[in-house]
């Protein structure tokens, strides 16, 4: 794809690598639509971007308030050129029998029901541009299992195929891919990482290779198992 202004849709980024690459992608000039439940941060990135940047308070896990979101962004901002399914959400380690019922099912519904959700209402217009890359975020946790994770490894391994099998549905000229950015300092890392997640890069420093890498993705990158640089 070439380096073009893109407008880039992305979820999660009150906070995390999700707010570090809707930073990036504007300090770059693009124009990103982001999403996250958390109001306070929400309306933070707002000020802080500005328009045409759009930062919206959504739950990803509403198929209806994506739904919402979509078609407010689609129609004042077109369709994304890159969606970025970033949002995410892990369980308190622990074993998978000790699990909480609901607690297992809130991972669930964000991290895989969540994706799709995204995909359902904003692919469309995407196919009708002819054009666009969607990276759904996987992990290390997604091509590999630990111990106390597995309702997160789960939704991850469901990313990866579900990014494989979406692949071969799209026309020529667009992408869907699985990514695992890595390990990074993030609220995620400290929570099932602990105090040695302070050892691991800041989302900032992230972002400044992995914004570039994310725009260099094309159709050549359909299908495929993306790994952060
Ligand atoms: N950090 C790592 O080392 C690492 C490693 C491998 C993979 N990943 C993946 O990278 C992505 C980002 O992770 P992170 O480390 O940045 O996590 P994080 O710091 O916990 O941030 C997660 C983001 O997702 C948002 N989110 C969670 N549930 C949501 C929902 N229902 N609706 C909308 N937004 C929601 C959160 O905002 P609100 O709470 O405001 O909604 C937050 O902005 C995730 O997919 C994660 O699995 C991270």
């Amino acid at each position: 794809m070439k380096e073009y202004k893109r407008v880039v849709a992305i979820t999660g980024v009150s906070r995390g690598l999700g707010r570090a690459m809707a930073e990036e992608f504007a300090r770059l000039g693009h124009v990103v639509l982001g999403c996250g439940r958390s109001k306070r941060e929400i309306e933070e990135l707002q000020k802080e971007l500005g328009a045409p940047h759009d930062f919206a308070i959504v739950d990803v896990a509403s198929d209806e308030e994506v739904r919402r979101w979509a078609e407010r962004v689609l129609k004042t901002h077109g369709a994304p050129q890159l969606l970025l399914n970033n949002a995410a959400m892990i369980n308190r380690n622990a074993r998978l029998w000790e699990v909480p019922a609901a607690e297992f099912s809130q991972v669930i519904d964000v991290n895989v029901k969540g994706v799709v959700n995204v995909i359902r209402h904003f692919v469309p217009a995407m196919l009708k541009a002819k054009e666009g890359v969607i990276v759904n975020f996987s992990s290390g946790w997604g091509r590999s299992t630990d111990a106390e994770v597995a309702p997160y490894c789960a939704t991850k391994w469901a990313i990866e195929g579900l990014s494989q099998a979406m692949a071969q549905e799209l026309p020529a000229g667009m992408a869907a891919a699985a990514l695992n950015p890595g390990v990074i300092n993030t609220g995620m890392l400290q929570s099932c990482f602990g105090k040695s997640a302070s050892s691991y890069i800041t989302p900032e420093r992230w972002a400044k290779t992995a914004v570039p890498y994310l725009l260099r993705l094309g159709p050549a990158d359909n299908g495929s198992q993306l790994t952060a640089p």
